[in-house]
């Protein structure tokens, strides 16, 4: 690992062994993140860890160059207290209760919740509050930012390495908090914009509701948004 990537923050997918889980963490290992895949069982946590680190050695085949960085499986609670950054990929369903049996490894950390509330049998826009505003109700403590609730998990394992044509709209109360999940998000190849408070996601999780939509009608898998009119959002 080279010296600058020896301070990258640890980040912890909870509920990393589904569908969107492993596709953010993958992209996170390749940029060179130590990743720790979270879940409710460690030998769930620690076969997926292995499978990803498979994927990455496959990966170092044809790009020796690059420089990943560390992924380990643990169970969820461990997997918070030992992270940086924690990001929630529990499926929707369990998104409180996840939250609940985690409120001590979460506080004071950043949360970054990809939830979003929408049935993929009969998609309708979620009611409120904003599944990240409930987090952000259920641990005080937290600094919580809402993204990713846009981005297609048939996208992540696409082009490794390198950008994605989806954008991702990071919401949250805490500016700092969520200029840090853009940082995140920009390096795994993924354009970020600040698109305002907390109750703003709930906005964003209708998104997928549409998303859902399109693909159903075009038969895709991979429909995601793109914001223009913003030229160069890394630079604000
Ligand atoms: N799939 C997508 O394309 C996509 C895109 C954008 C956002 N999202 C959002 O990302 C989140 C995860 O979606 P997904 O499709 O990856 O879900 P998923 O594959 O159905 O489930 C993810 C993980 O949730 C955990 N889980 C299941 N029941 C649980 C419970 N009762 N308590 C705690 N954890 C439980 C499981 O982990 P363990 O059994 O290992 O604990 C499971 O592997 C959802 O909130 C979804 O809205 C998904």
């Amino acid at each position: 690992m080279s010296e600058a990537q020896t301070s990258l923050p640890t980040l912890a997918v909870l509920g990393g062994t589904g569908k969107e889980g492993p596709g953010l963490a993958l992209r996170w290992v390749l940029a060179g993140y130590p990743v720790i895949i979270g879940s409710r069982q460690l030998e769930k946590a620690q076969a997926t860890a292995e499978a990803l680190s498979q994927e990455v050695r496959q990966y170092l085949e044809a790009h020796p160059e690059a420089h990943p960085g560390s992924i380990t499986g643990l169970e969820n609670s461990n997997a918070a207290r030992q992270a940086d950054i924690s990001i929630l990929t529990v499926v929707a369903v369990a998104h409180q209760p996840a939250l609940e049996s985690l409120k001590d490894d979460l506080k004071g950390k950043i949360l970054v919740d990809a939830t979003a509330r929408v049935d993929f049998r009969d998609p309708r826009p979620p009611a409120p509050p904003a599944a990240a505003r409930l987090a952000q109700e259920l641990i005080p403590e937290a600094r919580v930012v809402a993204a990713f609730q846009n981005v297609p998990a048939h996208s992540l394992k696409k082009n490794l390495g390198g950008s994605l044509r989806a954008d991702v709209l990071v919401c949250a109360d805490d500016l700092d908090a969520a200029k840090a999940v853009i940082a995140l998000t920009e390096a795994i190849g993924l354009r970020a914009y600040y698109a305002g408070g907390l109750d703003n996601a709930l906005v964003v999780e209708s998104l997928t509701c549409l998303l859902i939509g399109l693909n159903k009608y075009y038969g895709t898998k991979t429909a995601s948004i793109s914001i223009s009119g913003i030229p160069n959002p890394a630079a604000s």
